[in-house]
Formats: C-alpha cells, sequence, structure tokens
C-alpha cells in the first residue's frame, strides 16, 4: 500500500516535474508538500516552559529584572548583567569576546539570552552550567567580572528596602522573614526573569503560518538549502534553531577545546561548542564561541569549505560546494529569523500570567 502510493507520487511527481519547466520542481528543488512539513518542525510553541522547581510569578520575573539591571550586583557597581546581555543588541554586545573589568577579553563570546527558557540543560559555550539558576553566580563572583562575594550581595540588598519588600512579595514564604534576600531567591528570580526573554515573531514565522509572501523568494530557497543540500537542520533545529547539543564544526583550534574538557577521552566533543540559536542572528555579529566570524557571509564560507578535517568534526559538516547564489539564498534565509527589534522584556510591564511566546 504504501510502495503502490509513494509510486502514484513518484508518478505524478515525473509528469508535473516535466510540465513545469522552470518552475521550482525543474531546478531540484523539494516539492511544497514536502517543504511546508519541514516549515512545520520550525513551528513556535505555545507557552514557555517553567521548571516545576521555579515556578513563573509576576513578581518573582519583576524582582529578577530589577537585579539583571542593578550594578549593586558588581563589587565596584561597574557593571550589571545588562552591561554584557545589552537587550538593544539581542541580549549580547558587539565584541568578539566579552570584556573582563580589566578591559582584557575573556575566553568567550557573551552568548544571545534570546529563547533561553528552552535551553533546558547545559548552558554556556562548553555545558558547564546544569540549569538557568545556576548561571547567575558564575558571572557575579567571578573576580573578572563581577567580583561579588555572596555575602555581601546578601547584605547589600539587604540594606535597600525596595529590594527586601519586593523578595517579600516575590517569595510569599519568606513574607515574614527579617532577611528575605538569599542566594537561591536571587538565582530564581533571575532565572524567571530571563526565560521572558523570547524571540518575537520573524517573517519566517508568517511563513511558517501560511503567508506565502512573507518572505522573499531567495529566502525560500535558502530554507530548502538549510533543510537540505546544506544540512544545516541537522543540528540548527527546531524553532529556535538549535538542538541544544555540542559539535566540532572544525572551526576552533588552540587551546579551548569547549566540551572536551569535561569528557577528556571523547574523541567527538574534542572542540564541540554548543549550537546556538539563529533568532535575530543577522543582526548580532560577530559570530561563534570566540567571535571569529564577522559577517554571516565569512560563516557561510566556513561551512562551505567545511572547516577542519579531524577526528572529532562532526560527520554532518563536510564541504558543500555551494554556488554564489546559494550561499547568497542561505544568507536570505537566515535574515528572515528577525523579530521586529523589540526588546523584549527589558522594558514591557511584566504580566501577571506567563506572556505566549
Ligand atoms: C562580562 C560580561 C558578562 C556579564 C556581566 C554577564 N555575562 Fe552572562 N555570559 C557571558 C559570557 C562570556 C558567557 C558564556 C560563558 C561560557 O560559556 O563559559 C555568558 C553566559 C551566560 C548564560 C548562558 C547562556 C547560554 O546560551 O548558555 C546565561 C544564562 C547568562 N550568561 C546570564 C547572565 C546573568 C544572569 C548575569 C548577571 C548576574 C550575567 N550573565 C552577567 C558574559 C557576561
Ligand atoms: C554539526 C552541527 C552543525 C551544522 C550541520 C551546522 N551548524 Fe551552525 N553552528 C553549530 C555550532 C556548534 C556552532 C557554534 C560553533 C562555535 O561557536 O564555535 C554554530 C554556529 C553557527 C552560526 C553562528 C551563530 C552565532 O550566534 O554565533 C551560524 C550563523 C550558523 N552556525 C549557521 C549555520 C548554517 C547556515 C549551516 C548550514 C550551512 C550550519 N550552521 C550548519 C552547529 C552546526
Amino acid at each position: 500500500m504504501v510502495t503502490r502510493l509513494a509510486g502514484a507520487a513518484a508518478a505524478l511527481t515525473f509528469i508535473l516535474g516535466t510540465i513545469v519547466i522552470g518552475g521550482a520542481w525543474a531546478v531540484g528543488s523539494a516539492s511544497e508538500p514536502d517543504r511546508a512539513a519541514r516549515l512545520a518542525e520550525f513551528r513556535r510553541p505555545d507557552a514557555i516552559p517553567f521548571p516545576e522547581a521555579n515556578p513563573y510569578s509576576q513578581a518573582k520575573a519583576e524582582l529578577g529584572r530589577a537585579l539583571f539591571f542593578d550594578p549593586i550586583l558588581s563589587r565596584d557597581e561597574g557593571r550589571a548583567c545588562a552591561t554584557c546581555h545589552v537587550p538593544s543588541l539581542d541580549w549580547t554586545d558587539d565584541q568578539p569576546r566579552a570584556m573582563r573589568n580589566d578591559d582584557a577579553p575573556m575566553a568567550v563570546r557573551t552568548p544571545t539570552l534570546v529563547d533561553i527558557a528552552w535551553i533546558e540543560r547545559s548552558l554556556g559555550w562548553d555545558g558547564r552550567f546544569r540549569d538557568l539558576e545556576s548561571v547567575a553566580y558564575v558571572p557575579i563572583t567571578a573576580p573578572a567580572n563581577m567580583d561579588m562575594p555572596e555575602a555581601l550581595l546578601n547584605e547589600r540588598l539587604s540594606a535597600v528596602p525596595r529590594y527586601v519588600e519586593a523578595f517579600r512579595r516575590a517569595f510569599p514564604e519568606a513574607a515574614d522573614e527579617a532577611r528575605p534576600v538569599t542566594r537561591p531567591r536571587i538565582e530564581q528570580a533571575l532565572a524567571t526573569f530571563q526565560r521572558l526573554i523570547v524571540a518575537g515573531p520573524a517573517p519566517f514565522d508568517a511563513w511558517v503560518a501560511g503567508e506565502t509572501g512573507a518572505v522573499s523568494p531567495a529566502a525560500k530557497r535558502g530554507f530548502d538549502l538549510f533543510t537540505g543540500k546544506a544540512g544545516c537542520d541537522s543540528c540548527h533545529s527546531g524553532h529556535s534553531f538549535t538542538d541544544g547539543s555540542f559539535h566540532d564544526i572544525g572551526t576552533a583550534s588552540g587551546d579551548d577545546i569547549g566540551r572536551g574538557r569535561f569528557f577528556p577521552t571523547s574523541t567527538a566533543l574534542r572542540y564541540a561548542f554548543k549550537t546556538p540559536t539563529l533568532r535575530n542572528v543577522a543582526r548580532r555579529p560577530p559570530y561563534m564561541h570566540d567571535g571569529a566570524a564577522r559577517t554571516l557571509a565569512e560563516v557561510v564560507e566556513i561551512y562551505d569549505r567545511g572547516g577542519i578535517d579531524r577526528p572529532s568534526r562532526s560527520r554532518d559538516i563536510r564541504p558543500l560546494g555551494l554556488t554564489a547564489q546559494e550561499k547568497a539564498d542561505l544568507i536570505a534565509f537566515m535574515e528572515s529569523l528577525s523579530d521586529a527589534g523589540a526588546d523584549g522584556p527589558a522594558h514591557k510591564p511584566i504580566p501577571a500570567e506567563p506572556p505566549r511566546p
């Protein structure tokens, strides 16, 4: 039955393909029904996931936002989370690598926080953080970053009546506590706010929803390459264009072996870094964990060459032999993933119920 149907479909495609000379099928791109199925794989989800151990509340998200933007979290009050995760720069910065507090570059680039709610575990370029809650105290306490001892931070926040009130509101069980400011509560509030940082709808999403004119013909050809000949979606999969996993794409060299440092006996994880989301990607150069690629055109060249051929390199990375037109199409597709440029929950009122993405 299945074979007979498939045979009939093939025959139909053959006939139509012969008739529609010069149409999309004649240049070998996928058929419309097949493309619809591929598009559906990138449909945006209906709800932001909040973990059971740290459910959403408006008061917690509001407190998290206040903390995220407040330089009181750094010892010299010189930097906040938002110093590097800048809302108007898609929650990253424009430096190849993040700046230490002595102005020397760190080892890696500041990742965007867009769609961070869906990266469930293994955060960081090398996956060193087990969940969103556990990230915050690394930048807060790092001597080269915010340089803030845990006890001093509690003391400082406890001396600000506005914060003491906000902690009591955000954590009802602390309503009667004299000192409601604690590390786990700071972590939970910051994480709750960050889960609201969700990409807004892009032209691509309108196309997924059925608006055929929402993106250019070049972007559509780029999507077919992305999910076809170029095989980008084997790693950049799902609505946020990441599998949340780690791969060596053949670019990194030098001392930083990424995820490999935690798995010294694994070949595949040597030089493996986390697949980044491609939401708003056209707007936030430079690229890669070390900011080594300055433009999307450079990124596409890297994939076209196939990177360094070595045992750790992913089997999904190989020279692609793209034409100039195909490279431009891939870039046009990535450009269709940009939202309207609103800076998400940075300035909008925090809603009572978790918003729909
Ligand atoms: C000096 C700039 C800087 C500051 C300040 C900073 N970060 Fe980051 N952030 C980075 C860098 C660089 C990384 C990547 C670290 C790594 O992968 O080892 C990162 C990673 C993250 C991640 C993981 C993202 C991912 O995709 O896996 C989260 C979440 C995060 N930071 C939140 C925060 C919060 C919350 C604060 C404030 C308490 C903060 N950051 C302060 C630069 C900064
Ligand atoms: C084997 C998995 C894999 C495949 C296939 C793949 N990527 Fe990637 N991509 C990654 C990883 C991992 C990174 C981060 C590498 C790094 O930071 O060094 C990345 C980084 C990127 C970046 C930079 C994003 C940023 O925020 O810095 C872009 C753009 C990108 N890929 C586009 C593509 C395109 C286009 C294709 C297809 C031609 C593709 N990728 C194929 C895994 C993959």
